[in-house]
């Protein structure tokens, strides 16, 4: 079956400096990317950093000009390291962070600790404890459970943490089920419906002061294209919030909304405008008559998704007389597990081939043990042969880091690109540092 037809000169899925040079081959950040391929292997991350600053800029603009006070958090868990703490420091943005390692990359780059929350569904007590010594302030508890817990370690440090609740308004966000979670079975979050979230409000208040209790958050999915669901949630935390006012007399000025804007990775697709975005969210609040809130968001696709590329070697061509023609490469699952747990769709192009037509449809097949192992069911592709490279744009999110050592196959290279340099800023893993943690008694 065909699944996404590959535009021989169109570049809309790539970075904002991708372009075509005079060798036929794609270019990035002024650097030909066959010749990143000999000098860093494959396979092989490319960020584009002029697209990740102008994207930062242009997603906190649009808010920040209708909204002042509205805040952006980068929702870490679509790709962190230190290099994108740092950028995302400059650009002004928060973030959003859900585990140790997160908090210490931000640690280590020293970000504003008023600018970070944490969320989980299950945080650690030493998740806790990291976060609240590292003087976050904003923590957005997400189960009943989990308030006694922060209580207790809050006492224990002397902290007065700043809580908001997860709600579980019931949206359906029309994604794929395992990206939806504001739905009223999604383990995350705490259900308007059944009073969890209520009577979670009561029993963090009953903290009051060392827990203050200041606000709400609901992330109902990932992957939305259709704004109307967004409405949908601002209604019901609204509603909620003015729930909290009337019974417990406590009113809730933080409004997370967070994130799931829609991103293109086929030609089919539309990423969502972010002005549509602005315009939907405020337009809805001012019908609602929702005001004296502080605004926040926690995009993470649509920060850094089409700001990166995958690169990959082609070895075997292999033709199934009838059936279909399989091109695989040195990468696959281990890097990006996302057409096999969600059945993402992917387009790709030849990247030292790029004006070439399309001679014929094929799959691509990454090298894991694992039929499900298919990264492209169906693409159009010139003639494709062993040494070519394989390019797949919009791989900047939920590919590193949800990466594995799967057949115990080192994890990728991550550089990023501006003006003509080339920097590593995650090293290729070796089989040393996956052999590490195993012990040879
Ligand atoms: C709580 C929360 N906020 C934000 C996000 C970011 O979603 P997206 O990358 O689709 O914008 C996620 C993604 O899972 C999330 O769980």
């Amino acid at each position: 079956m065909l699944q996404s037809r590959a535009m021989p000169n169109s570049l809309q899925l790539f970075p904002r400096t991708a372009r075509v040079n005079a060798h036929n081959h794609l270019e990035i950040g002024g650097r030909d990317v066959v010749a990143l391929a000999r000098e860093f292997g494959t396979p092989l991350y490319i960020f584009d950093e002029a697209h990740l600053v102008t994207r930062a800029h242009e997603i906190r603009d649009a808010f920040r000009a209708r909204d002042p006070n509205a805040r952006i958090l980068y929702a870490t868990k679509a790709y962190f390291s230190p290099y994108l703490a740092r950028l995302y420091k400059d650009a002004g943005l928060g973030l959003d962070v859900t585990s140790e390692g997160e908090l210490e990359i931000a640690r280590r780059v020293d970000f504003p600790r008023d600018q970070i929350y944490l969320h989980g569904n299950n945080k650690t007590p030493a998740e806790i404890r990291a976060a609240l010594a590292l003087g976050v302030q904003h923590i957005i508890v997400d189960n009943l459970d989990e308030i006694e817990l922060l209580a207790r370690i809050a006492a224990e440090m002397r902290a007065t943490p700043r809580v908001l609740l997860r709600l579980a308004p019931n949206i359906d966000p029309h994604t794929h089920r395992y990206l939806a979670t504001g739905v009223a079975e999604s383990k995350f979050g705490l259900s308007i419906s059944t009073g969890d979230a209520l009577q979670a409000a009561r029993r963090v208040a009953a903290h009051a002061p060392r827990l203050q209790l200041v606000g709400l958050h609901v992330h109902i999915g990932s992957q939305i294209f259709d704004l109307a669901p967004y409405r949908d949630a601002i209604r019901a935390v609204a509603e909620f919030a003015g729930h909290v006012r009337e019974t417990i007399g406590v009113e809730l000025r933080e409004l997370d909304l967070g994130g799931g804007w829609g991103v293109a990775y086929t030609e089919e697709q539309a990423t969502l405008n972010v002005q549509d975005i602005v315009n939907e969210i405020y337009t809805a609040l001012q019908e609602l008559q929702i005001t004296n809130y502080e605004l926040l968001f926690e995009p993470g696709r649509a920060l850094i998704a089409q700001a990166a590329v995958a690169l990959y070697t082609v070895g075997a061509v292999k033709e199934i007389s009838g059936v279909r023609t399989y091109v695989s490469v040195d990468g696959g699952m281990g890097d990006n597990v996302r057409p096999a747990l969600y059945g993402a769709r992917y387009t790709a192009r030849i990247a030292n081939k790029m004006n070439e037509p399309p001679a014929y449809t094929v799959a691509i097949a990454g090298r894991y043990c694992e039929q499900g192992d298919i990264l492209i069911k169906g693409v159009e592709l010139p003639r494709v042969a062993p040494g070519d490279l394989l390019i797949i744009p919009v791989a900047g999110a939920y590919h590193i880091p949800m990466a594995s050592n799967y057949n115990l196959i080192p994890r990728p290279a991550v550089i990023a690109v501006r003006e003509g340099n080339a920097r590593v800023i995650r090293r290729r893993e070796t089989v040393e540092d996956m052999l590490e943690c195993e012990s040879v008694e």
